[in-house]
């Protein structure tokens, strides 16, 4: 039998994306769903959900949710839902992050812009996992979580607010597998480079810096999350990080030499 052809379970697998409403979450969302995975589509924007679960091909399977992450009482909220709609969470995706803004630096950040930002994706990512995994655990189940997290993790971004949320999103991701791993729930890292997608406004001079020679669409992402998501195709992957750049993190000071065409 053809080990890519049926990658989930779509009898036992049960997904909650969040940030679903956009960008790389919804396309990640959406790629579940094509595979036949009931998914919970969780956004702060209702639009964009409604729009996002419109574009899908089998819409029954697309369930909305709609709330502000930022709130640990949402989060709450969102697990509650997904145990009556889906019947708990075997497949999480966390992608929800408020928007980056350039004027945010280090001397400009205001207090609620700080917290917001590592509210979404750090706490509520943390407190999401942990009460997914505890469900998961009492029921003897498996389990594969993706976090989206940013080269920014490791460099800065200008934006402290920001870049320090994801670094302790890649930290929590290797405490997460490392805790739940006996458990038989496995925790990754999606690592995006320049994604046109909603989140980062997109300059296009940054192709030339990148190998492949272009910005990524969120649709880049996609067969990478869901590999990494498949228990069948990943199932001895752990606290990992996958770049999915073009080549973008092997940028420095040295040009590429001039091999001719
Ligand atoms: N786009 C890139 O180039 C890039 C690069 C590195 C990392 N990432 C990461 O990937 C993820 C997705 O990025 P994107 O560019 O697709 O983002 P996006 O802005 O297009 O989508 C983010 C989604 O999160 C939702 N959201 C924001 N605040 C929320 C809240 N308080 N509660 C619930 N939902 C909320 C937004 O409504 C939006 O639909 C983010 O975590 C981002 O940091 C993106």
């Amino acid at each position: 039998m053809s080990l890519f052809s049926t990658p989930f379970d779509p009898a036992h697998d049960r997904a909650l994306v969040t940030g679903a409403g956009n960008g790389i979450g919804r396309a990640i969302a959406l790629g579940l769903v094509g595979e036949g995975v009931r998914t919970l589509f969780a956004d702060v924007n209702a639009e964009r959900v409604k729009a996002a679960i419109g574009a899908s091909k089998t819409p029954g399977l697309a369930l909305p949710w709609i709330g502000d992450l930022s709130r640990p009482e949402a989060c709450d909220e969102l697990l509650a839902a997904a145990d009556v709609e889906l019947g708990g969470v075997t497949h999480f995706v966390h992608s929800a992050s408020p928007p980056r803004r350039e004027a945010d630096h280090a001397l400009a950040v205001d207090r609620r812009t700080w917290q917001e930002m590592h509210a979404v994706n750090l706490e509520a990512g943390f407190h999401l996992a942990r009460e997914i995994a505890k469900r998961l655990i009492a029921a003897k189940r498996s389990g594969s979580f993706l976090f989206l997290t940013s080269l920014h993790a490791g460099t800065p971004r200008n934006l402290p607010h920001y870049s320090t949320a994801k670094a302790g999103m890649a930290m929590l991701v290797k405490e997460l597998a490392k805790t739940f791993g006996r458990h038989g729930i496995r925790v990754n890292a999606l690592v995006p480079g320049a994604i046109a997608a909603g989140g980062f406004v997109a300059d296009a001079s940054l192709a030339k810096h990148i190998p492949l020679g272009r910005l990524g669409e969120a649709g880049d992402l996609v067969p990478v999350a869901l590999t990494v998501l498949s228990n069948k195709l990943s199932g001895y992957v752990t606290g990992a990080a996958f770049v999915v750049d073009g080549g973008l993190s092997l940028t420095n000071w040295f040009e590429a030499p001039d091999v001719g065409e």
